[in-house]
């Protein structure tokens, strides 16, 4: 299983986890951000002299083969063989491409994941999903291959800008609402504009802690892991709207809207208690704000989620919740609810 490591010192924690393995060259991928920001943290770490950078672009758009064809190329130019590990240091976007590019270079490679977003740190960087977007789709290729070791360091999350804190809250928030009423509670009760940072770290830590013991049951996910779905069949969809539309969201933004719907279908379809819907729309709706559309979106929006891979055999599937902690699989809604859904996700 894969090791994660909770790090108040990464180069620390880095040199003990290199030293433990067998390497003959070491790769340290960055995106152009994370290289001036994140990578000088790591500058004083001896585990790491003789280490060859690879940057690539920042931002989802550069999620593509070019790009993965050109991290290839440069672990190929660098000498890599089968024995060489990479070090996948950024946001979502590198170490899913990253984790990629480790996972078929030479049949793969070892990697290490150090997530410098909280949007990865609690779901991108564990669990073994990999990839890049293709033909407009996202994550259209890739490959479950889990890094050998995530290290979370307590230094980024308090970098983390406003937007990016929420984003990645989101994530947390769903897996709140997969586990407890008292858990959820917590959450609910978070100040976000105000964070406190040595809270946030015990709930990042739990947070990670209930995707680790979902996708240990069910790595590929054929049942259980679809729990974490959730929100996600509404909030791709409005994400690849807004995306179509150019005016992009965060991909949190998205799913904290997309709870907000789903939490609708849990109370209309699986007997969801409305009163805690309502708890939790009203800190979506503080928080994240309203997604601006209209009725004549919802086409659009039904068509993105028709076209959602999680689907089987054509028609929509959603994760639900009969209550907090009570996931209810492979849901569907006709078209009147999911319209009645998405009114509801405009008007409250
Ligand atoms: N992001 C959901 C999963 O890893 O299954």
């Amino acid at each position: 299983m894969q090791e994660i490591i909770f790090s108040e010192d990464p180069c620390r924690d880095l040199a003990t986890t290199v030293a433990g393995n067998d390497c003959d060259r070491l790769f340290i991928l960055t995106d152009e951000h994370t290289y001036l920001l994140c990578r000088p943290l790591l500058n004083g770490c001896a585990a790491l002299d003789g280490a060859r950078d690879i940057t690539i672009g920042a931002s989802d758009a550069n999620k593509t083969l070019d790009t993965l064809s050109a991290v290839w190329s440069a672990l190929g130019e660098g000498g890599a063989t089968r024995h060489s590990r990479m070090i996948c240091l950024g946001g979502g976007m590198v170490t899913d491409l990253g984790g990629f590019a480790a996972a078929t270079f030479k049949r793969g490679i070892s990697f290490i994941n150090i997530p410098t977003t909280l949007l990865s740190m609690v779901d991108a960087a564990v669990g073994g999903k990999t990839g890049i977007n293709f033909n407009g789709l996202k994550n259209e290729i890739g490959a479950f291959r889990e890094s050998d070791t995530v290290i979370v360091s307590t230094q980024f999350l308090r970098t983390l800008d406003h937007e990016n804190l929420r984003s990645g809250y989101a994530e947390m928030l769903k897996h709140a609402l997969l586990s407890d009423t008292e858990t959820w509670a917590e959450h609910l009760r978070f100040d976000l504009d105000a964070p406190d940072y040595r809270r946030l770290q015990g709930m990042v830590a739990e947070s990670i802690g209930v995707k680790r013991r979902i996708v240990a049951k069910d790595p590929h996910e054929k049942g259980l892991r679809k729990a974490l779905n959730l929100g996600h069949t509404a909030g791709h969809a409005l994400e690849s709207l807004a995306l179509e539309e150019n005016r992009p969201v965060l991909h949190g933004y998205a799913v904290a809207w997309g709870l907000v719907c789903e939490l609708y279908l849990s109370c209309l379809l699986q007997g969801f208690p409305a009163e805690k819907m309502r708890q939790t729309v009203n800190f979506v709706r503080r928080y994240y704000g309203v997604f601006d559309f209209s009725c004549k979106h919802y086409d659009r929006l039904y068509d993105f989620m028709l076209h959602d891979k999680k689907n089987t055999a054509g028609s929509i599937n959603f994760t639900l919740l009969a209550d907090i902690g009570d996931i209810r699989l492979n849901c569907h809604a006709g078209r009147k609810d999911i319209d009645a859904m998405f009114d509801f996700l405009r008007e409250g």
